[in-house]
């Protein structure tokens, strides 16, 4: 008949073995690999619009969603196709312009990028 203490070993073994294979626990990462601060340097880029009667609109509605330079860097357009391109932005992309303020924007755009 085989002793009871042969079974502590070889359970021991079993126990060793199967921790071998067991995933090595997942690294949490570290409190400052978290929190570090990096500094990025953007590349230079118009801030605002240039100044003019309407800039104020173009300003505060124009760069909700894009730069000024999206409009300022576009080819020159007339009067009615910068009112159709506002136009646009106010019904395809829900730009918050009231339509009160479209023929001033409209006028504006075409002083400092407009053709005749
Ligand atoms: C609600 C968001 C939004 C606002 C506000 C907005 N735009 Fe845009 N605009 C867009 C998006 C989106 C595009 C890019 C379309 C694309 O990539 O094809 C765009 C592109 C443009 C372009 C490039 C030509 C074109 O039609 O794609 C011009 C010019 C332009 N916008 C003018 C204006 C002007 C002027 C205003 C202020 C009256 C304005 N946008 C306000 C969303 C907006």
């Amino acid at each position: 008949m085989k002793s009871p203490n042969m079974l502590i070993p070889i359970l021991l073994a079993i126990a060793g073995i199967s921790t071998a294979f067991a995933e090595p626990a997942q690294k949490a990462p570290s409190a400052a690999s978290l929190n570090r601060t990096v500094s990025v340097t953007l590349p230079d880029s118009e801030q605002v619009f240039p100044a003019g009667a309407g800039a104020d609109i173009a300003n505060s509605q124009c760069m909700i969603c894009h730069s000024a330079g999206m409009v300022t860097r576009q080819p020159p357009l007339r009067f009615g196709e910068w009112t159709a391109e506002i136009n646009k932005m106010r019904t395809a992309y829900g730009a918050p312009i009231a339509a009160e303020q479209v023929e001033e924007l409209a006028k504006y755009l075409t002083v400092i990028n407009g053709k005749p």
